[in-house]
């Protein structure tokens, strides 16, 4: 809240689709009142992805203080940097750089200009972030838009014969490649879905602050419902991503400069489109720690 403001109640406006809602009448730079910090919770809570409009010249202090007021922050793990994410010695650990700007012949970030498939930030890992919070520095003519889906609705509204079927199963997510389908480094290539490398979770989790389920699905590349035969875990996946990603679910964000999108990995996916790697798009991320899916 701006000094003066501090009184003045946050306005919440829905997107009008599945998730997503515009936060208005708060300055991310101060401190919000211990009222207004709850009230940015519970509408986390309620619309999954936060935008805030108009917030250009943030420090990374400043973005890393803003992301505090949704849980303590997680670094970006030792996979991410050499795949381009946090490469970048200039800005502190808790950010990683989302840019296709090369320096000197170098990417100063991770995801290039091409399209980012549907995935949920770092499911690879044991622990995946709760939140992510891209802040966009530079925003290119066109292209580049990010795309949101409602996991919660995706399992409410998934057919029940499939729901059954994954009810309690897990899934291996990736780590070998990127959202890009970028190869890590360091990170053997996968022959055979059985050997992926990256965390297992479980398909239907909990949201550990709602006690809402969602769907969790991370990652379709080189993805298997642990124990499944392959034919018939790829039928499943097919159906449980091609649901996932249908436009019902999906709320499609335009960028500006000086936008913050907050998102909550435990119940939305996100994807993003290509833009012209001629032209430029430079944005900083953080991420809430977040605890082992359930
Ligand atoms: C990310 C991501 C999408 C975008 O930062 O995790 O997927 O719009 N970014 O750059
Ligand atoms: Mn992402």
């Amino acid at each position: 809240m701006t000094a003066g403001a501090g009184t003045m109640p946050i306005e919440v406006v829905p997107t009008g689709f599945a998730l997503g809602a515009e936060i208005r009448g708060i300055d991310v730079r101060s401190e919000p009142s211990p009222e207004a910090g709850e009230a940015l919770r519970e509408a986390w809570k309620q619309h999954l992805v936060l935008l805030f409009r108009g917030q250009t010249g943030l420090s990374d202090e400043e973005l890393i203080a803003f992301t505090r007021v949704f849980g303590p922050l997680q670094e970006a793990p030792n996979s991410e940097v050499t795949a381009g994410f946090g490469s970048f010695s200039d800005v502190p650990p808790e950010v990683t750089i989302i840019s296709n700007i090369e320096v000197d012949g170098r990417q100063i970030g991770a995801l290039g200009a091409g399209e980012a498939d549907w995935h949920t930030d770092m499911s690879f890992i044991k622990e995946p972030p709760a939140g992510s919070c891209l802040y966009a520095i530079e925003i290119p003519p066109a292209g580049g838009n990010t795309c949101f889906t409602n996991m919660h609705r995706a399992l409410d509204t998934l057919d029940s014969e499939t729901a059954d079927a994954v009810k309690d199963a897990r899934c291996v997510h990736d780590e070998s490649l990127t959202s890009t389908g970028a190869q890590r480094q360091g990170v053997p290539a996968v022959t055979d879905v059985r050997e992926t490398p990256g965390a297992r979770h479980p398909v239907l989790r909990t949201h550990p602050d709602t006690g809402r389920k969602a769907l969790f699905l991370g990652r379709r590349r080189n993805a298997w419902l642990v124990g499944f035969e392959i034919g018939e875990s790829e039928r499943l996946l097919d159906r449980l991503w091609t649901h996932a990603a249908d436009e019902s679910h999906v709320w499609e964000h335009r960028w500006r400069e000086g936008d913050i999108v907050l998102w909550d990995n435990r119940a939305v996916m996100h994807r993003r489109d290509p833009f012209d790697p001629a032209t430029r798009r430079l944005m900083h991320r953080t991420q809430v720690k977040g605890g082992r899916p359930y």
